[in-house]
């Protein structure tokens, strides 16, 4: 092995040195490696930790907050009092979190005599907390359902504000919603989504929601949807997925995440996922329940609500 150049210069001319019989003065420690620079440096580095570092990790936590709404699709008949008593709690234990609650009496609003007595008692009640916002659930069955009814769902729910103010829907969430492209039935859509807006009965902002589970194709695109959910799958399913969401053109804002499936995992763990589909989505929802997933609240439903960022 051959000594680079610079090495052997120094090597030669220390030897050199030697060789001439002279004693080689101690070398001087490194200014950089004295004992009193070194207490200095590590002093300003504490000072740095302190004043600077701590504070820093407190306010910048460590994934950041997306301010989110909780999207609950309610698909409980209130059979008892307490049957919705998940929901008010969390409502409740967080004033400032928002909820979007989609409320489905009969697979949509049933029929335009209105919903029973029981039902009707439930829907006031949730019209009692100032952070819950009720949505109609209507289904198209991917634009094949006979569109005729689709309106007349739309304008049941646009009804109920007669029969007392507080039952207001405040929008339409289209269940089933097509994501394969026709021109036909992208037509269907905005037909439907124009007659919430156009809705006397619906109440503020009129969301309009589609749910077609996945990406659809560009050619829904329209100005009268509001938010679409562009995946209803499993925890399994976002984890393969989540890559390719994140590559949505529009805004956190008119997107929705809807994942059922949730193993059981420690708070943390849930903060974390929330944390990751918030950062794309402002709409979001997480349970546990891995069949018939709106039906009952899931185990992680207290959970859930804790770790969303309002
Ligand atoms: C849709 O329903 C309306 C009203 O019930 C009916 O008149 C119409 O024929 C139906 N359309 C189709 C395509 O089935
Ligand atoms: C409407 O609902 C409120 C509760 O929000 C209730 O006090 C009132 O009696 C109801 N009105 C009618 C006409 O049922």
């Amino acid at each position: 092995m051959t000594i680079p150049s610079h090495f052997q210069d120094w090597t030669s001319s220390s030897s050199a040195r030697s060789a001439r019989g002279k004693i080689s003065p101690a070398p001087t420690r490194p200014f950089w490696k004295r004992p009193w620079i070194i207490a200095i440096a590590a002093a300003a580095l504490i000072v740095v930790i302190v004043v600077i570092a701590v504070p820093l990790a407190i306010l910048l936590p460590k994934s950041k907050k997306h301010h989110s709404t909780v999207l609950l699709p309610l698909y409980i008949y209130p059979k008892t009092d307490s049957s919705w008593e998940p929901l008010h709690k969390a409502a409740e234990a967080h004033p400032s979190l928002k909820f979007l609650v989609v409320v489905n009496p009969n697979s949509g609003p049933g029929t335009s005599d209105g919903v029973d007595a029981q039902y009707h008692a439930a829907l006031l009640k949730l019209s009692t907390f100032s952070n819950i916002q009720m949505v109609g659930y209507v289904r198209t069955g991917y634009g094949t359902r006979n569109l005729s009814a689709v309106l007349s769902d739309v304008s049941i729910y646009g009804g109920w504000s007669d029969k007392n103010s507080s039952l207001a829907m405040h929008g339409i969430f289209f269940d089933e919603s097509p994501h394969q492209f026709t021109e036909e039935i992208a037509a269907y859509m905005r037909t439907a989504t124009k007659a919430v807006k156009a809705s006397a009965g619906l109440q503020g902002p009129k969301t309009v929601i589609r749910n077609p589970g996945v990406v659809p194709n560009a050619g829904y695109a329209d100005d009268n949807t509001d938010i679409s959910v562009v995946f209803e799958q499993s925890y399994t399913e976002f984890q393969t997925l989540r890559k390719d969401l994140a590559t949505l053109s529009e805004g956190r804002a008119h997107y929705s995440y809807v994942l059922h499936t949730a193993p059981v995992m420690g708070k943390d763990e849930l903060r974390d996922l929330v944390s990751d589909m918030s950062a794309q989505a402002k709409f979001v929802f997480v349970t546990s329940n891995a069949n018939n997933y709106y039906e009952s609240f899931g185990t992680d439903w207290d959970s859930f609500t804790d770790v969303v960022a309002a």
